[in-house]
Protein backbone atom coordinates (compact mmCIF):
# COMPACT_ATOMS: atom_id res chain seq x y z
CA UNK A 1 0.00 0.00 0.00
CA UNK A 2 1.25 3.21 -0.86
CA UNK A 3 -0.15 6.06 1.07
CA UNK A 4 -0.55 10.02 1.34
CA UNK A 5 -1.87 11.15 5.13
CA UNK A 6 -2.49 14.61 5.19
CA UNK A 7 -0.67 16.17 3.36
CA UNK A 8 0.28 19.94 2.21
CA UNK A 9 2.36 21.09 -0.18
CA UNK A 10 4.00 24.65 -1.12
CA UNK A 11 4.87 26.12 -4.47
CA UNK A 12 7.58 28.92 -4.78
CA UNK A 13 5.52 32.22 -5.83
CA UNK A 14 7.33 35.47 -6.17
CA UNK A 15 10.00 34.62 -3.67
CA UNK A 16 7.71 33.28 -0.75
CA UNK A 17 6.10 29.33 -0.68
CA UNK A 18 2.14 29.19 -1.28
CA UNK A 19 -0.30 26.39 -0.14
CA UNK A 20 -0.81 24.52 -3.58
CA UNK A 21 -1.95 21.17 -2.08
CA UNK A 22 -3.80 21.04 1.13
CA UNK A 23 -4.87 18.09 4.02
CA UNK A 24 -4.72 15.88 1.21
CA UNK A 25 -5.20 12.04 2.08
CA UNK A 26 -5.47 9.48 -0.76
CA UNK A 27 -3.89 5.17 -0.80
CA UNK A 28 -3.01 3.15 -3.73
CA UNK A 29 -3.65 -0.37 -3.20
CA UNK A 30 -1.94 -3.18 -4.60
CA UNK A 31 -3.53 -4.53 -7.80
CA UNK A 32 -6.41 -1.54 -8.11
CA UNK A 33 -6.22 1.78 -10.31
CA UNK A 34 -7.04 5.05 -8.49
CA UNK A 35 -8.38 7.66 -10.95
CA UNK A 36 -7.99 11.31 -9.86
CA UNK A 37 -9.53 14.26 -11.92
CA UNK A 38 -10.25 17.22 -11.50
CA UNK A 39 -9.53 20.31 -14.09
CA UNK A 40 -6.40 21.98 -14.73
CA UNK A 41 -4.24 23.68 -11.97
CA UNK A 42 -6.26 21.49 -9.21
CA UNK A 43 -2.79 20.23 -8.12
CA UNK A 44 -3.02 16.63 -9.69
CA UNK A 45 0.46 17.00 -10.68
CA UNK A 46 1.80 18.07 -7.78
CA UNK A 47 0.06 15.34 -5.58
CA UNK A 48 1.46 11.87 -8.45
CA UNK A 49 5.00 13.40 -8.43
CA UNK A 50 4.71 13.52 -4.68
CA UNK A 51 4.36 9.60 -4.46
CA UNK A 52 8.09 9.79 -5.51
CA UNK A 53 9.21 13.25 -3.82
CA UNK A 54 10.11 14.82 -7.04
CA UNK A 55 8.02 17.76 -6.68
CA UNK A 56 11.55 18.79 -4.18
CA UNK A 57 13.48 19.04 -7.38
CA UNK A 58 11.41 22.14 -8.56
CA UNK A 59 11.18 24.57 -5.47
CA UNK A 60 8.02 22.06 -4.17
CA UNK A 61 7.74 22.08 -0.22
CA UNK A 62 6.31 19.58 2.13
CA UNK A 63 4.17 21.88 4.95
CA UNK A 64 2.79 19.25 6.45
CA UNK A 65 1.86 15.11 6.49
CA UNK A 66 3.11 12.05 5.53
CA UNK A 67 4.11 9.81 2.66
CA UNK A 68 3.45 5.64 3.57
CA UNK A 69 4.88 2.93 1.00
CA UNK A 70 4.52 0.12 2.93
CA UNK A 71 3.94 2.15 6.35
CA UNK A 72 7.50 3.35 5.98
CA UNK A 73 7.88 7.01 5.80
CA UNK A 74 9.07 8.31 2.25
CA UNK A 75 10.60 11.21 3.97
CA UNK A 76 12.70 8.91 6.62
CA UNK A 77 14.18 7.60 3.47
CA UNK A 78 17.48 7.82 2.92
CA UNK A 79 18.76 9.38 -0.80
CA UNK A 80 19.80 5.64 -1.29
CA UNK A 81 17.19 4.01 -0.31
CA UNK A 82 14.76 6.54 -2.58
CA UNK A 83 16.74 5.96 -5.50
CA UNK A 84 15.33 2.18 -5.20
CA UNK A 85 12.43 2.90 -4.50
CA UNK A 86 12.00 5.23 -7.73
CA UNK A 87 11.17 3.16 -10.26
CA UNK A 88 12.35 -0.13 -8.52
CA UNK A 89 8.72 -0.29 -6.11
CA UNK A 90 7.08 3.23 -7.44
CA UNK A 91 7.37 4.42 -11.43
CA UNK A 92 6.10 7.18 -12.91
CA UNK A 93 4.60 7.77 -16.81
CA UNK A 94 4.61 10.89 -17.48
CA UNK A 95 2.84 13.28 -20.01
CA UNK A 96 5.03 14.12 -22.51
CA UNK A 97 6.69 10.87 -24.10
CA UNK A 98 8.85 14.20 -26.31
CA UNK A 99 10.97 15.30 -23.30
CA UNK A 100 11.04 12.38 -21.09
CA UNK A 101 13.69 10.77 -23.12
CA UNK A 102 17.28 12.18 -23.47
CA UNK A 103 17.69 13.02 -27.38
CA UNK A 104 21.23 12.38 -27.59
CA UNK A 105 21.14 8.71 -26.08
CA UNK A 106 19.95 5.78 -28.15
CA UNK A 107 16.80 3.79 -27.09
CA UNK A 108 19.22 0.75 -26.50
CA UNK A 109 21.06 2.64 -23.42
CA UNK A 110 18.34 4.89 -22.00
CA UNK A 111 17.18 0.83 -21.46
CA UNK A 112 19.63 -0.37 -20.15
CA UNK A 113 20.76 2.29 -17.73
CA UNK A 114 17.56 1.61 -16.32
CA UNK A 115 18.34 -2.19 -16.26
CA UNK A 116 21.63 -1.57 -14.77
CA UNK A 117 19.80 0.56 -11.61
CA UNK A 118 17.55 -2.07 -10.97
CA UNK A 119 18.96 -5.51 -11.45
CA UNK A 120 21.96 -7.19 -11.50
CA UNK A 121 22.47 -9.03 -14.54
CA UNK A 122 25.55 -9.14 -17.03
CA UNK A 123 25.52 -7.44 -20.08
CA UNK A 124 24.33 -10.03 -22.32
CA UNK A 125 21.47 -10.64 -19.57
CA UNK A 126 20.14 -7.39 -19.50
CA UNK A 127 20.30 -6.63 -22.91
CA UNK A 128 17.55 -10.25 -23.45
CA UNK A 129 16.10 -8.22 -20.79
CA UNK A 130 15.38 -5.13 -22.69
CA UNK A 131 14.29 -6.83 -25.52
CA UNK A 132 11.64 -8.90 -23.87
CA UNK A 133 10.66 -5.46 -21.78
CA UNK A 134 10.17 -4.08 -25.28
CA UNK A 135 8.10 -7.07 -26.47
CA UNK A 136 5.92 -6.54 -23.86
CA UNK A 137 4.58 -3.27 -24.71
CA UNK A 138 4.31 -4.19 -28.38
CA UNK A 139 7.35 -3.17 -30.24
CA UNK A 140 8.53 -5.53 -32.51
CA UNK A 141 12.51 -5.66 -33.70
CA UNK A 142 13.68 -4.65 -30.79
CA UNK A 143 17.24 -5.14 -32.03
CA UNK A 144 16.78 -2.77 -34.62
CA UNK A 145 15.01 -0.20 -32.31
CA UNK A 146 17.72 -0.05 -29.42
CA UNK A 147 20.09 1.68 -32.21
CA UNK A 148 17.84 3.98 -33.16
CA UNK A 149 17.41 7.69 -31.40
CA UNK A 150 14.17 8.78 -30.11
CA UNK A 151 14.01 11.38 -32.55
CA UNK A 152 13.18 8.90 -35.03
CA UNK A 153 10.23 7.38 -33.46
CA UNK A 154 6.49 8.45 -33.21
CA UNK A 155 5.01 9.60 -30.27
CA UNK A 156 3.06 6.27 -29.37
CA UNK A 157 6.69 4.13 -29.64
CA UNK A 158 7.86 6.63 -27.21
CA UNK A 159 5.55 6.26 -24.98
CA UNK A 160 5.60 2.75 -25.35
CA UNK A 161 9.17 2.53 -24.70
CA UNK A 162 8.95 5.01 -21.88
CA UNK A 163 6.33 2.00 -20.34
CA UNK A 164 8.99 -0.14 -21.20
CA UNK A 165 11.31 2.01 -19.03
CA UNK A 166 8.79 2.36 -16.27
CA UNK A 167 8.46 -1.70 -16.27
CA UNK A 168 11.89 -2.62 -15.78
CA UNK A 169 12.58 -2.41 -12.05
CA UNK A 170 9.51 -4.42 -12.00
CA UNK A 171 7.44 -1.78 -9.53
CA UNK A 172 4.30 -2.43 -7.56
CA UNK A 173 2.86 0.55 -8.04
CA UNK A 174 2.41 2.89 -11.43
CA UNK A 175 1.85 6.75 -11.20
CA UNK A 176 0.57 7.52 -14.48
CA UNK A 177 0.13 11.59 -15.10
CA UNK A 178 -2.13 12.22 -17.95
CA UNK A 179 -0.05 9.11 -20.00
CA UNK A 180 -1.79 9.65 -23.29
CA UNK A 181 -2.53 13.23 -23.16
CA UNK A 182 0.21 14.18 -25.68
CA UNK A 183 -0.81 11.30 -28.39
CA UNK A 184 -3.49 11.02 -31.44
CA UNK A 185 -6.94 9.40 -30.63
CA UNK A 186 -5.89 6.51 -32.62
CA UNK A 187 -2.89 5.85 -30.40
CA UNK A 188 -4.44 6.91 -27.40
CA UNK A 189 -6.67 3.43 -27.04
CA UNK A 190 -3.80 1.30 -27.99
CA UNK A 191 -1.69 2.82 -25.10
CA UNK A 192 -4.68 2.66 -22.44
CA UNK A 193 -4.82 -0.89 -24.10
CA UNK A 194 -1.67 -1.88 -23.37
CA UNK A 195 -1.19 0.09 -19.82
CA UNK A 196 -4.57 -1.75 -18.59
CA UNK A 197 -3.04 -5.09 -19.44
CA UNK A 198 0.36 -4.63 -17.94
CA UNK A 199 -1.65 -3.07 -14.99
CA UNK A 200 -3.91 -6.72 -14.47
CA UNK A 201 -1.30 -9.21 -15.63
CA UNK A 202 1.28 -7.30 -13.21
CA UNK A 203 -1.49 -6.75 -10.11
CA UNK A 204 0.38 -3.28 -10.08
CA UNK A 205 -1.13 -0.81 -8.13
CA UNK A 206 -1.97 2.45 -9.86
CA UNK A 207 -2.54 6.41 -9.79
CA UNK A 208 -4.32 7.60 -12.74
CA UNK A 209 -4.31 11.60 -13.25
CA UNK A 210 -6.65 12.05 -16.14
CA UNK A 211 -9.56 14.48 -17.34
CA UNK A 212 -11.07 11.39 -19.42
CA UNK A 213 -14.37 9.79 -17.16
CA UNK A 214 -14.67 7.50 -20.20
CA UNK A 215 -11.16 6.77 -19.47
CA UNK A 216 -12.03 5.94 -15.65
CA UNK A 217 -15.39 4.20 -15.96
CA UNK A 218 -12.73 1.42 -17.93
CA UNK A 219 -10.22 1.77 -16.21
CA UNK A 220 -10.29 2.86 -12.31
CA UNK A 221 -11.46 1.07 -9.25
CA UNK A 222 -11.69 4.11 -6.91
CA UNK A 223 -11.70 7.71 -7.64
CA UNK A 224 -10.66 10.63 -6.13
CA UNK A 225 -12.20 14.19 -7.28
CA UNK A 226 -9.50 17.15 -6.65
CA UNK A 227 -10.40 20.91 -6.66
CA UNK A 228 -8.47 24.20 -5.51
CA UNK A 229 -5.64 21.79 -3.96
CA UNK A 230 -8.01 19.10 -2.09
CA UNK A 231 -9.60 15.94 -2.37
CA UNK A 232 -13.73 16.85 -2.69
CA UNK A 233 -14.98 13.75 -3.64
CA UNK A 234 -13.43 10.53 -3.23
CA UNK A 235 -15.67 6.68 -3.33
CA UNK A 236 -15.60 3.67 -5.93
CA UNK A 237 -15.94 4.58 -9.25
CA UNK A 238 -19.36 3.25 -9.05
CA UNK A 239 -20.17 5.46 -6.36
CA UNK A 240 -18.80 8.89 -8.27
CA UNK A 241 -20.18 7.47 -11.63
CA UNK A 242 -24.06 6.52 -10.28
CA UNK A 243 -24.45 9.06 -6.97
CA UNK A 244 -21.85 11.70 -7.75
CA UNK A 245 -22.51 13.79 -4.15
CA UNK A 246 -20.24 16.68 -4.21
CA UNK A 247 -21.99 19.64 -6.84
CA UNK A 248 -17.83 19.53 -8.19
CA UNK A 249 -18.10 16.34 -9.05
CA UNK A 250 -22.09 16.90 -10.13
CA UNK A 251 -20.66 19.49 -12.67
CA UNK A 252 -17.86 17.52 -13.92
CA UNK A 253 -19.68 14.59 -15.34
CA UNK A 254 -22.02 16.94 -16.41
CA UNK A 255 -19.65 18.43 -18.80
CA UNK A 256 -18.14 14.70 -20.16
CA UNK A 257 -19.26 14.28 -24.03
CA UNK A 258 -20.91 11.68 -24.05
CA UNK A 259 -23.73 13.85 -21.73
CA UNK A 260 -23.77 16.77 -23.64
CA UNK A 261 -23.38 15.31 -27.25
CA UNK A 262 -27.14 15.47 -28.22
CA UNK A 263 -27.85 19.13 -26.82
CA UNK A 264 -24.74 20.18 -29.23
CA UNK A 265 -23.43 22.45 -26.45
CA UNK A 266 -20.60 21.55 -24.10
CA UNK A 267 -21.22 22.05 -20.74
CA UNK A 268 -18.70 24.36 -18.72
CA UNK A 269 -18.83 25.09 -15.16
CA UNK A 270 -18.36 28.72 -15.34
CA UNK A 271 -15.58 30.50 -14.10
CA UNK A 272 -12.03 29.43 -13.14
CA UNK A 273 -10.19 27.32 -10.58
CA UNK A 274 -8.77 29.48 -8.12
CA UNK A 275 -5.41 29.29 -8.26
CA UNK A 276 -2.95 28.76 -4.93
CA UNK A 277 -3.17 31.83 -2.81
CA UNK A 278 -6.66 32.76 -3.53
CA UNK A 279 -8.83 30.00 -2.55
CA UNK A 280 -12.09 31.20 -0.70
CA UNK A 281 -12.79 30.72 2.84
CA UNK A 282 -15.36 27.80 3.48
CA UNK A 283 -15.96 25.86 0.98
CA UNK A 284 -13.52 26.44 -1.84
CA UNK A 285 -16.23 26.08 -4.88
CA UNK A 286 -18.63 28.37 -2.99
CA UNK A 287 -18.67 30.92 -5.53
CA UNK A 288 -19.03 28.87 -9.14
CA UNK A 289 -21.41 26.61 -7.31
CA UNK A 290 -25.25 26.15 -8.06
CA UNK A 291 -26.18 25.04 -4.60
CA UNK A 292 -24.06 27.50 -2.71
CA UNK A 293 -25.83 28.75 0.08
CA UNK A 294 -24.54 31.71 3.00
CA UNK A 295 -23.37 28.48 4.90
CA UNK A 296 -21.15 27.59 2.81
CA UNK A 297 -18.54 30.47 2.45
CA UNK A 298 -18.86 30.64 5.81
CA UNK A 299 -18.30 26.53 7.04
CA UNK A 300 -15.60 24.38 6.49
CA UNK A 301 -16.99 20.74 5.37
CA UNK A 302 -14.42 18.68 6.47
CA UNK A 303 -14.82 14.85 5.79
CA UNK A 304 -18.41 14.93 5.46
CA UNK A 305 -19.39 11.12 4.51
CA UNK A 306 -22.11 10.41 2.14
CA UNK A 307 -22.06 6.86 3.32
CA UNK A 308 -19.47 4.17 4.36
CA UNK A 309 -16.30 4.50 2.14
CA UNK A 310 -17.34 7.69 -0.18
CA UNK A 311 -16.28 11.33 1.11
CA UNK A 312 -17.95 14.46 -0.50
CA UNK A 313 -16.66 17.24 1.43
CA UNK A 314 -20.15 19.47 1.49
CA UNK A 315 -22.41 20.70 3.75
CA UNK A 316 -25.18 20.47 2.02
CA UNK A 317 -25.01 16.46 1.35
CA UNK A 318 -28.23 14.93 2.03
CA UNK A 319 -30.16 17.81 1.64
CA UNK A 320 -32.74 17.68 -1.06
N1 LIG B 1 7.14 23.74 -9.33
C1 LIG B 1 6.17 24.65 -9.28
N2 LIG B 1 6.45 25.94 -9.00
C2 LIG B 1 5.47 26.87 -8.94
N3 LIG B 1 4.17 26.61 -9.16
C3 LIG B 1 3.82 25.36 -9.45
C4 LIG B 1 4.79 24.31 -9.53
N4 LIG B 1 4.13 23.15 -9.86
C5 LIG B 1 2.84 23.48 -9.96
N5 LIG B 1 2.63 24.79 -9.71
C6 LIG B 1 1.30 25.47 -9.66
O1 LIG B 1 0.48 24.72 -8.76
C7 LIG B 1 -0.86 24.61 -9.24
C8 LIG B 1 -1.23 23.16 -9.41
O2 LIG B 1 -0.44 22.61 -10.47
P1 LIG B 1 -0.55 21.13 -11.01
O3 LIG B 1 0.47 21.01 -12.09
O4 LIG B 1 -0.46 20.16 -9.90
O5 LIG B 1 -2.02 21.12 -11.64
P2 LIG B 1 -2.79 19.95 -12.43
O6 LIG B 1 -4.03 19.65 -11.66
O7 LIG B 1 -1.85 18.84 -12.69
O8 LIG B 1 -3.20 20.68 -13.79
P3 LIG B 1 -3.21 20.11 -15.31
O9 LIG B 1 -4.51 19.39 -15.46
O10 LIG B 1 -3.17 21.36 -16.13
O11 LIG B 1 -2.02 19.24 -15.51
C9 LIG B 1 -0.90 25.42 -10.53
O12 LIG B 1 -1.37 26.71 -10.20
C10 LIG B 1 0.55 25.46 -10.98
O13 LIG B 1 0.81 26.61 -11.73
MG1 LIG C 1 -0.97 18.07 -14.41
Amino acid sequence: MLEIRNLSLSIPVGGEHILAVSDLSISLKAGKVLALVGESGCGKSLTAQSLLRLGEFQGVNKEAGDILLHGQSLFDMSAKALRKVRGGVVSMIFQEPMTALNPVFTIGSQILEVIGLHTDLDKSAAKQRALSLLADVGLQDGETLMQQYPDSLSGGMRQRILIAMAMAGEPEFIIADEPTTALDVSVQKRIIALLRSLQRDKGLGMLLVTHDFGLVAEMADEVAVMYAGEIVEYGSVTDIFDKPSHPYTQALMNCRPETTRDTHELTVIPGNVPSPGSWAQGCRFTERCSRATQACSSSVALDVWADGSHLARCVRVGEP
